[in-house]
C-alpha cells in the first residue's frame, strides 16, 4: 500500500555538469521501474538541471532545505514557493547535518514543515538519535519528540504527504548501520506513535531509514515490513551504485 520511496540526498557534492552526467546515467539505469519512487535532492545550485535532466523520467526532485517565508530580505535562503514554481516535488527538512552544523531547532523544522506543505511540497523530515541518547535508551524519546515538534499544527491529510526519515545520527557516513531489525523496530515506534493521534495518516505516511545504505545491504533494510524506503547520501552519488539499490529494491 505504501509505495518505496528511494531518495538520494548528494549534500553538498557536484557541480551543474556533473548533475546532469548523473542524472542522465541514473535514467537510463533505472528505466522502467515503477514500484518503486525514485528521488534526488541536490543543492539549490542544480535542482532546475536535475529537473531538466530527469524529464522522461519517473525520477523525482527534492531540495535539501527551504526557508519558511516565501520571500524577502533574507539571504541566502530559498522558499518552498520558489520550488513549487519550478515543479519541485520534496525538500528534504530537519537533516542533522542542518540540525548540528546550522542550529535549526525543533521550531524552525515544523515552520519549514508548514511552508512546504502550504505550497505543494512534500517534506522529508529527518530525525535520530546521537550515539549518547542511544546509549542511554533514549532513541524513542528522542525520535518521537522531534516527530511530534515536525508535525505538530498538521491536519491528519497533510501528514499523509509527510515523508520522515530515521536517521541514527552515528550511522550517517560511518559505514556503520542499525541493524536492519533495530530500524523496522524505531519505525514501528515512529509510527505507533502517530498513530495516537492520526490513526490513518499512521498506515499511510512513509518512513525511511537512512544512514549507509549501500548496494550491499539495501535488500535486507528494503526487506523490513515497516521500513518504506531509504534516504541514501554517498551510495547515490553514483548512478551505478544508486541504480543497483533502486533495481534490489523494485
Ligand atoms: O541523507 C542521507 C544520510 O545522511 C545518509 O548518508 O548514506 O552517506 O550515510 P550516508
Amino acid at each position: 500500500m505504501r509505495k518505496p520511496f528511494i531518495c538520494g540526498n548528494w549534500k553538498m557534492n557536484k557541480n551543474v555538469a556533473e548533475a546532469e552526467t548523473t542524472i542522465n546515467d541514473l535514467k537510463d539505469k533505472v528505466a522502467g521501474i515503477d514500484n518503486v519512487e525514485v528521488g534526488i535532492c541536490s543543492t539549490a545550485l542544480c535542482l532546475t538541471t536535475v529537473k531538466r535532466a530527469a524529464a522522461g523520467s519517473e525520477i523525482v526532485t527534492g531540495a535539501e532545505n527551504i526557508y519558511w517565508e516565501d520571500s524577502g530580505a533574507y539571504t541566502g535562503e530559498i522558499s518552498a514557493k520558489m520550488l513549487a514554481d519550478s515543479e519541485i516535488e520534496y525538500t528534504i527538512i530537519g537533516h542533522s547535518e542542518r540540525r548540528q552544523l546550522f542550529g535549526e531547532s525543533d521550531y524552525e523544522v515544523n515552520l519549514k514543515v508548514k511552508s512546504a506543505l502550504k505550497h505543494g511540497i512534500k517534506p522529508i523530515v529527518c530525525v535520530g538519535e546521537t550515539l549518547a541518547e542511544r546509549k542511554a535508551d533514549q532513541i524513542e524519546a528522542k525520535v518521537n519528540f522531534q516527530v511530534d515538534a515536525a508535525l505538530k499544527g498538521l491536519s491528519e491529510d497533510e501528514i499523509t504527504d509527510v515523508v520522515i526519515a530515521y536517521e541514527p545520527i552515528w550511522a550517517i557516513g560511518t559505514g556503520e548501520t542499525a541493524s536492519a531489525e533495530e530500524a523496522n523496530r524505531v519505525i514501528a515506534l515512529i509510527r505507533e506513535n502517530i498513530s495516537q493521534s492520526y490513526p490513518e495518516a499512521a498506515k499511510k505516511v512513509r518512513i525511511q531509514y537512512g544512514g549507509s545504505v549501500k548496494p550491499h545491504n539495501v535488500e535486507e533494510i528494503m526487506s523490513q515490513p515497516e521500513i518504506d524506503g531509504a534516504l541514501v547520501g554517498g551510495a547515490s552519488l553514483e548512478a551505478d551504485s544508486f541504480a543497483e539499490m533502486i533495481t534490489k529494491t523494485a
